[in-house]
């Protein structure tokens, strides 16, 4: 474990996650760098951002699956990562599955955000699965990543209410505030060890 912790975060889209984090280092209110950002997706946002903070920023082609990275895929982002000396993995809008040797090469050590208050709403599209069960509380989770989908412990949940005017567009873009703010809170307490896990209980020390 490197000190400071070092991150790398992987994204597949706007890259607006990564932007909160990338800006919470920079001020100093992570206490971590960002050692790599990588992508599935060549045109992704997030490399873009990346590129513009002079951070190191690679697409990696993810292989012939939709949902997941093949093999050779999988190995090239563990080898990338473990070459940065990536103490934990930020998922901040990757949109495929991880599973077997990379769960294993950083064995809780990988989080994710999603947007809805786990367990209620996994999968895609969380925000319009929450409009369409009629919830009148929503939110994103930040959680440690484990074999299941939008599973494992969960660090930090942010509320934001459902409102009767909202569409799918005004609900996200809610969410995404709230994203802003709790992902780079997660982010900042784990690199600073002020987090221990307990079963499937995240306890804050401080
Ligand atoms: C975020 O809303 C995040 O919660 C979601 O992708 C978006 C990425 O936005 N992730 C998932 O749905 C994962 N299951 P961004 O690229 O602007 O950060």
């Amino acid at each position: 474990m490197n000190n400071p912790f070092r991150l790398g975060i992987l994204g597949s889209g706007t890259g607006s996650n990564f932007v909160a984090i990338a800006d919470a280092c920079a001020a100093g209110k992570i206490p971590a760098p960002v050692a790599l950002v990588l992508s599935d997706v060549e045109t992704a946002g997030i490399l873009k951002h990346a590129r513009e903070r002079k951070l190191p920023a690679q697409f990696i082609p993810p292989g012939k699956f939709r949902t997941k990275l093949d093999e050779e895929a999988e190995r090239t982002f563990v080898g990338a990562l473990q070459g940065a000396r990536v103490d934990l993995v930020v998922l901040a809008g990757f949109m495929r599955v991880l599973k077997g040797d990379f769960l294993r090469a950083f064995a809780g050590r990988i989080v994710n955000i999603h947007p809805s208050l786990l367990p209620s709403f996994p999968g895609l599209e969380a925000w319009k699965q929450a409009l369409d069960h009629g919830v009148k509380v929503t939110g994103c989770t930040v959680h440690f990543v484990d074999a299941g989908v939008d599973a494992g412990p969960i660090i930090g949940q942010q509320t934001v209410p459902v409102l009767d005017n909202d569409t799918p567009d005004s609900l996200i873009q809610r969410i995404h505030g709230a994203e802003h703010e709790l992902y780079p809170r997660c982010v900042a307490a784990i690199a600073r060890r002020d987090i221990s896990v307990v079963g499937r209980r995240v306890i804050w020390k401080k």
